[in-house]
């Protein structure tokens, strides 16, 4: 992807004394106390700001937490916390400015947050005149905000048109490197896991794969209705029957490149769902009326992974099954442990895959973990992302 670096820049000299604005995506979590309960994307923005600082820049960082009522500033809106945590990071204090559209008092070699973003007005809607405003605010115009790059907004897209110089921070950079190294040139065979509870919210990701991988591996609920279209029986288990037309239509579009979507051939089942749920496996064509699939099998499992073992690249999203629950975590930590044992580059995202892979503790045997939700979702989909989409215009231009 043609896009210019912030590394590039600071390694030419370039930043010396310049007034760097860094759009991060610090939008993390808060407990019931108020309380950061985990700070992940805060970690991952600091070789930004540290590179910009060592570079001699003026630097500015802002984000967006939650989302606010845009004019309509509250407590619990502020980047305070998020500052705090960062000032720890940094081993600095980040002063937290508030009300910065019109202007910034920043000097070379500092760091200031700016009040969260989406508060300011226009910032949603991509307001030409509040991206003008912000883009006069700095000669260098960063985004490290992999998370938000879905959104076509003020910080995210607006200001990169504006700015003198618009460039990709390093986790942006790393984020685009991953991609493409698992979806425009990967080594095959290609494996995708795509798991999670239904297939509408992830149809059109199943469809843009199976034009693409070799293996499309499905597991939760969306297997469910796989297993439905395959002619099984799932009991009373979460699936969607309406979509068993769209399933079969995936399946017959990886038949025809000689690609398969393996099939659960044993599950596990309950009767309930619950954590102290009996646990039973069962063959697939075993399922009962009353059953409620809650994990693949343990054959299924060893299959995939054996499966998983030969591929050049894997593309993860989704559990395999309530890997919450000890009973039913099997299919889950199988595939997961298969994942970091294979020598492919593997590339996971999304929040119930983090949680799977801290769960298990394979952090460092995964190729690269996104940071994104959403935007590591439309990347699945095939979609040029906007924030990228920007980036690429002002490097050609
Ligand atoms: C996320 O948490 O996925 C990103 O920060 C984007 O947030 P949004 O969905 O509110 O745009």
């Amino acid at each position: 992807m043609n896009i210019l670096r912030f590394a590039d820049l600071c390694a030419q000299g370039k930043t010396q004394g310049q007034r760097v604005f860094i759009r991060a995506d610090l939008n993390v979590p808060f407990d019931d106390h108020g309380h950061i309960s985990e700070d992940t994307r805060i970690r991952a923005s600091v070789p930004c700001i540290q590179m910009a600082l060592a570079a001699g820049a003026a630097v500015m960082v802002t984000s967006h937490l939650g989302r606010p009522t845009e004019g309509e500033f509250k407590p619990e809106d502020s980047l305070a916390p998020v500052a705090k945590r960062l000032g720890e990071l940094l081993g600095r204090e980040v002063p937290v400015m508030a009300n910065w559209v019109g202007g910034v008092q920043v000097a070379p070699g500092h760091v200031v947050m700016l009040e969260n973003c989406r508060v300011n007005k226009g910032e949603k809607k991509n307001s030409e005149e509040l991206a003008r405003q912000m883009a006069a605010l700095c000669d260098i115009y960063v985004n490290d905000a992999f998370g938000t790059a879905h959104r076509a907004e003020g910080t995210t897209y607006g200001i990169a048109q504006f700015a003198p110089i618009a460039c990709a921070g390093p986790l942006l950079s790393a984020e685009i490197d991953a991609i493409s190294k698992a979806l425009a040139n990967p080594k095959r065979p290609l494996a995708a896991i795509v798991a999670g509870s239904k297939v509408s919210t992830k149809l059109t990701i199943l469809q843009a794969l199976a034009k693409n991988v070799d293996q499309l591996i499905v597991g939760g609920g969306i297997a469910n209705t796989f297993m439905l279209a395959a002619g099984l029986k799932i009991g009373k288990s979460l699936a969607e029957p309406d979509l068993v037309g769209e399933a079969k239509a995936v399946i017959a579009a990886m038949k025809a490149r000689g690609a398969e979507v393996p099939i659960p051939t044993d599950v596990v089942c309950a009767k309930s769902f619950g954590a102290d749920a009996p646990a039973t496996v069962k063959q697939a064509h075993e399922v009962a009326d009353d059953d409620l699939i809650l994990d693949i099998g343990p054959d299924t499992a060893a299959r995939l992974a054996a499966q998983l073992k030969s591929a050049g690249t894997i593309v993860w999203n989704g559990p395999m099954g309530v890997f919450e629950f000890a009973a039913f975590e099997n299919g889950t930590k199988v595939v997961a442990h298969a994942i970091a044992d294979s020598a492919a580059f593997s590339i996971a995202g999304g929040g119930d895959t983090l949680a799977a892979i801290a769960k298990y503790g394979i952090e460092s045997k995964i190729g690269y973990i996104s940071t994104g939700g959403g935007a590591f979702l439309e990347v699945l989909e095939g979609k040029t992302l906007p924030a990228f989409e920007i980036l690429m215009k002002r490097a050609a231009a």
